[in-house]
């Protein structure tokens, strides 16, 4: 039988989405900007805000959706997933009950305290931000000062490394934030790992690393993610036996404690002297890390879906063996400052064998229009990150001049840089 899926969300990384099942389903997709790449593999399109969970469940109805997959964390936060849960339509994707693993930063550290759920950091909570002012104070060391809410991963400032002491504080004083969780920093390699999750059990998906930083080398400010690999097999190469075990560890408590999540649980993790530790949780695929694992899986994502949503167990999950790297081209001045409404020209036959991902661009009669976000991306694959590399950064030298790209990403000399760092911690 023919399912028809609903897809939540207009990103790259819905984009991917649609792609792993575009092929395998009858197709529909929502979001509030155009994205081409979507509207091309879906049978129907409607624009709608990803937070207006009362349109959504509409559309869903009138298409007669079997199935949703929901992209965005903003609207697992409007209780999207209950809504379609609740007219008949099952949601992948958490309802706003275990959505709060992201979506309240104060809740995801109580709840792995509670919950004994291992990698995490020493953190308090504070509610009035002359408290934790005072705290940043006492506190000898360095701390990540996090809003307890959503900032589209823009609203952290690490003591120590983009901010001093006294600057956090500042920010901490003219924010205003209702509620910060300060945390111990975490020193090492980032990494990710995503997880299908269903009725208590999960699949986990190859480690990704992600870069934020804005520039070239892992400078300027935090972004929503500038690019990212994975290798030919689960782990990273700065990575040792055991890491990625470790970190399956903490995704499986975490299922445990949680017999009710259902979706992508998507675990953030700094890979310290001691370990794996949780930097974060959130309720859904990362963008662009969903751009990395979904081309690989070889395993029919639809299968993934029905079985979550059955009751099944869930598929045993099979890669290809390919090395990825995805690079972001952004609006010029973006994150600060970013140029939207550029009109901007996409090659499609220029990018050779990488893949496309369309992403916050809004597709008008006249052409194609950057956003305020990201806009379109590309991923290599190869039998090693090196020649992924290649493939992505040949497929952008035709990009454009209105965007801007951060070609150091998956470079064999910023590889190397990772490795020396966690010798250099280990030691
Ligand atoms: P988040 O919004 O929690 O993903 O945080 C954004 C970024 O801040 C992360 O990707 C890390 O680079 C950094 N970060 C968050 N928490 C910590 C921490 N405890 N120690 C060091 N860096 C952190
Ligand atoms: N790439 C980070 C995120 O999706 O949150």
């Amino acid at each position: 039988m023919t399912e028809t899926v609903l897809l939540v969300g207009g990103g790259g990384r819905e984009h991917a989405i649609a792609r792993a099942l575009a092929d395998d389903c009858s197709l529909y997709a929502c979001a509030s900007n155009r994205n081409p790449g979507i509207r091309r593999l879906a049978d129907g399109f409607e624009t709608v805000e990803e937070t207006d969970a009362v349109a959504i469940t509409e559309f869903a109805t009138e298409i007669g959706a079997d199935l949703a997959v929901i992209g965005p964390e903003s609207a697992l936060a409007a209780g999207v997933a209950d809504a379609l849960d609740d007219a008949g339509v099952y949601a992948f994707g958490p309802r706003q009950a275990e959505a709060r693993l992201e979506t309240d930063k104060a809740y995801q550290r109580r709840f792995m305290r509670e919950a004994d759920v291992p990698g995490c950091p020493d953190f308090e909570v504070f509610d009035d931000m002359d408290a934790a002012c005072a705290y940043i104070d006492e506190y000898d060391g360095d701390l990540a000062v996090k809003p307890a809410g959503l900032t589209g991963g823009k609203g952290v400032k690490v003591i120590g490394d983009q901010v001093t002491a006294e600057e956090a504080k500042a920010y901490l004083r003219d924010a205003d934030y209702d509620r910060v969780v300060l945390e111990e920093r975490l020193v090492g390699e980032e990494f990710t790992v995503q997880a299908f999750v269903a009725d208590g059990e999960f699949r986990a998906t190859p480690a990704v690393q992600d870069h934020k930083r804005a520039y070239e080398g892992d400078e300027g400010p935090n972004t929503g993610g500038m690019g990212s690999y994975s290798d030919t097999g689960n782990a990273l190469p700065f990575m040792e036996p055991g890491d990625y075990e470790d970190a399956l560890d903490v995704l499986d408590a975490v299922v445990d404690a949680l017999p009710d999540y259902k979706g992508v649980l998507y675990g953030q993790f700094m890979l310290t002297a001691d370990g794996p530790k949780v930097v974060e949780f959130n309720a859904r695929f990362g963008d662009p890390e969903a751009m990395n694992t979904l081309p690989v899986l070889e395993t029919p994502f639809i299968d993934v879906l029905t079985a979550a949503r059955d009751g099944d167990p869930l598929p045993a999950l099979a890669f290809s063996g390919e090395a990825t790297v995805c690079k972001y081209a952004v609006p010029d001045g973006y994150p600060t400052n970013p140029d939207s409404g550029a009109r901007i020209a996409v090659d499609e036959d220029g990018v050779g064998d990488a893949l496309l991902y369309y992403a916050s661009v809004d597709e008008r009669e006249d052409g194609l229009y950057t956003t305020t976000s990201r806009a379109f991306a590309v991923v290599g694959l190869g039998d090693s990150i090196a020649a992924a590399e290649a493939e992505a950064d040949e497929a952008l030298s035709a990009a454009g001049d209105r965007v801007r790209i951060r070609h150091d990403i998956g470079k064999p000399e910023l590889l190397e840089e990772r490795i020396e760092h966690m010798t250099e911690l280990r030691e």
